[in-house]
């Protein structure tokens, strides 16, 4: 669908906060540790290779958290289904989460630049696999029945996911809001800054002033849940959407 040019360009990205008040741990608020881990030490190509069973525990602990009764997408989620459906192709919403929360809250296009939970991939050929429970260290690939698969994540050290599309979006874009990421990880981390010499107007939407903080040139402080559906519906009644 061509974008259509009476609305602004608007990138979205967002982080583990957007998905706090559902339920899930962020990974610096905490003490950023797993069973004694530190969080780099389970989530590296490295890891793998060394404690494949390790690694497998790690993601299905959080996959069992993901897919708990009480963890669904908050109202932050649905406000940003809710502005796709006004700006379409206008609008791309990248995330750094894992999770699903955005497509159950809505969302029908998600650019998950750091990879699913929800899904396995093959090492060699790059095919993607809906996961199933009982998946494990010693499964073999469906596409090349030898034990190729793996977490469909990306880990420290690797390339995210979709960045070409990402870096074309972030030069046309008009408007780039980050939500609930606290700055940390490259190169989501450097978004705010491509987007600015692009022209656009840059938001902060998290808890606490990120690292990146002094880059933006709005801040909305508080929790996802009120900020978000707050500034998209401003911008829906700015556009008279
Ligand atoms: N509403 C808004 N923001 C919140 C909320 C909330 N309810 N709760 C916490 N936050 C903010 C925190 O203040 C923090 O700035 O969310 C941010 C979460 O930061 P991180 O835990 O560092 O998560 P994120 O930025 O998504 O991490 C980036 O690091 O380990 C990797 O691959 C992993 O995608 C992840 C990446």
């Amino acid at each position: 669908m061509p974008s259509d040019q009476s609305l602004p360009n608007i990138v979205i990205l967002t982080g583990a906060g957007i998905s706090a008040e559902s339920g899930l741990k962020t990974f610096r608020d905490n003490d950023g540790l797993w069973e004694n881990h530190r969080l780099e030490e389970v989530a590296t190509p490295e890891a793998f290779e060394q404690n494949p069973s390790l690694v497998y525990r790690f993601y299905n602990a959080r996959r069992a958290q993901l897919q708990q009764d009480d963890v669904n997408p908050n109202a932050a989620h649905e406000a940003l289904a809710k502005l796709e459906k006004a700006f379409g192709s206008n609008l791309m919403l990248v995330t750094q989460n894992v999770d699903d929360l955005h497509e159950r809250g809505g969302s029908q296009s998600v650019y998950h630049m750091h990879g699913k939970l929800l899904s396995a991939r093959c090492a060699i050929t790059q095919k993607t696999f809906d996961w199933s429970d009982s998946f494990d260290h010693t499964t073999k690939c469906p596409c090349c029945n030898r034990v190729t698969l793996r977490p469909d994540i990306v880990w420290f050290g690797e390339m995210p996911m979709y960045m070409e599309e990402i870096y074309d979006a972030l030069s046309k874009a008009d408007v780039f809001i980050a939500i609930g990421t606290s700055g940390n990880v490259y190169p989501a981390a450097g978004f705010v800054q491509i987007a600015k010499e692009s022209g656009a107007h840059t938001i902060e939407a998290n808890l606490e002033p990120g690292v990146t903080n002094a880059l933006f040139d709005e801040s909305l402080t508080g929790p996802a849940s009120h900020i978000v559906p707050q500034w998209v519906d401003q911008l829906m009644s700015k556009y008279a959407l």
